[in-house]
């Protein structure tokens, strides 16, 4: 695990986004796994932004989602599709048709959360995995108990995702209960999983996540076993860490001067 401790936010964000233009910028046919959340509208941010300032292009790029709430149409405003035209599809010039979420609405969840595993497969996998942290250790929507040999499947929601989630339901727009979420192995089985965690409200999951057990009660720990993993934090994610001084020693400034995992 290549663990970057950087000053703040916006530095840790825009390091995630950086990553994710190289990959663009360098293959031939991109692909992406993208997750949502607060977290997450800064790295969109800075890769737009990364974007407009040109020589790169995200036309043969396909991106896959972690994540979709049951119940939800594509055009409902709470919905991740909905998140993602709004804060990175509509400024770039990617093909929509290459943009895959779960389809939370499908007359047949589990066939589509099979289908979604093989449209990953189908196109080789991806070649990164962009990853927020919930302040239980999930990634994606794998709560804590989640099986750490899990694929796309059905999961509801904890207690305390839904009140972390709550904020984006308003009036009427109840809060689904449940989600389709790609699974833990499905994780592990991208190329490379960058996860940025920011604020003093996840530094106790960072602690778990980094130097905890492997263990589903923090299903993040579950990176611990990924070959190419990096971890992106800020000094307050990073405050409980025991082993911080050394982190820093490795990459100080959350430099990535060296290739360790
Ligand atoms: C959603 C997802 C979640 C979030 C996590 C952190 O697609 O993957 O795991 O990344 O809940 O969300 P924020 O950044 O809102 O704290």
């Amino acid at each position: 695990m290549k663990i970057l401790i950087v000053e703040n936010a916006e530095i840790a964000t825009e390091k995630a986004a950086k990553i994710l233009k190289d990959v663009v910028a360098n293959s031939p046919n991109p692909v992406l796994g993208l997750a949502t959340g607060g977290t997450m509208l800064n790295v969109y941010k800075h890769l737009v932004k990364q974007y407009e300032q040109g020589g790169f292009s995200f036309s043969n790029t396909s991106t896959f989602n972690l994540d979709e709430y049951i119940g939800l149409k594509e055009q409902d405003p709470s919905s991740y599709r909905s998140y993602m035209n709004k804060n990175l599809f509509d400024y770039i010039d990617i093909k929509i048709t290459n943009t895959h979420l779960p389809n939370g609405t499908s007359t047949d969840l589990y066939e589509e959360a099979i289908s979604y595993e093989k449209k990953i497969n189908e196109l080789n996998g991806m070649d990164v995995l962009l990853l927020g942290l919930g302040k239980n250790g999930h990634i994606g929507f794998n709560e804590p108990s989640s099986s750490l040999g899990s694929y796309t499947r059905i999961k509801r929601l904890s207690q305390d995702t839904c009140k972390a989630n709550k904020k984006y339901f308003t009036g009427n727009n109840k809060m689904p209960t449940h989600a389709i979420t790609m699974g833990i192995q499905t994780i592990l089985d991208a190329r490379h999983c960058v996860l940025v965690a920011t604020g003093t409200e996840k530094s106790s999951a960072v602690r778990d996540m980094i130097e905890g057990a492997i263990a589903s009660r923090c299903p993040a720990s579950a990176l611990q076993l990924h070959r190419n993993a990096t971890v992106i934090i800020d000094k307050k994610a990073a405050s409980t860490l025991s082993y911080i001084d050394d982190y820093l020693y490795i990459h100080p400034d959350g430099d990535d001067v060296l290739l360790s995992h």
